[in-house]
């Protein structure tokens, strides 16, 4: 019976009917899967801690910088949802454009450990082997207050790309 099942399942995955395109959108059981194994794993992995990074400007402004070099390629910069890159377009799962659907109602520990592992089966890397736990904690406090931004830090904000504006050859036309 079982031997049946798994025969049956190496067919059903040989045939070419379970769908291995990105440009499409998840299934409701793809997404519930997805969904609650992950919120099952924060349950039990996540921080409960408060952020060691103390909320300054100068945090803020750090914060700013490590989204622009590390984040902003797929979570978009200060406009959202209004201009994603190429990337951000065509990514399977789609990455939320943080500026629109933000994410300042979680917890900063839920968001320390998505951007040190990373969540497997989508696009969004584990930083844990590029950033240090300080930077990440510093990411978590910018994403927590990206809505409410001290004009200073704000002001820099505006100014992030989140897809290179120039690049050294001329750009390909199309
Ligand atoms: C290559 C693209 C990519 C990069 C770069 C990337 N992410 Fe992600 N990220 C994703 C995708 C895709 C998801 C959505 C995963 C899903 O559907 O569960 C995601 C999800 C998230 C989430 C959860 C959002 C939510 O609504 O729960 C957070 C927080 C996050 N990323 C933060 C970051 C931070 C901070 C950085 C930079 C250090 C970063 N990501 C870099 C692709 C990326």
């Amino acid at each position: 019976m079982l031997a049946v099942a798994l025969i049956g399942a190496y067919a059903l995955v040989q045939s070419g009917l379970i769908p291995a395109n990105a440009d499409a959108k998840p299934g409701r059981l793809e997404t519930w899967m997805a969904g609650t194994s992950l919120r099952a794993t924060l349950r039990r992995e996540a921080p409960k801690a408060q952020n060691p990074v103390a909320l300054t400007d100068q945090s803020l402004l750090d914060g700013v910088h490590l989204f622009a070099q590390n984040c902003a390629v797929c979570h978009g910069a200060a406009k959202g949802a209004a201009s994603p890159s190429p990337i951000a377009k065509g990514l399977y799962q789609k990455p939320p454009q943080l500026a629109t659907d933000g994410v300042e109602d979680d917890p900063e520990g839920d968001s320390f450990w998505k951007i040190k592992h990373g969540i497997r089966l989508t696009g969004m890397p584990s930083f844990g082997y590029s950033l240090s736990d300080q930077q990440i904690w510093t990411l978590a406090l910018f994403l927590k207050h990206m809505d409410k931004l001290p004009p200073a830090v704000r002001q820099i904000w505006l100014q992030v790309q989140n897809w290179p504006a120039t690049s050294v050859n001329p750009p390909i036309q199309k």
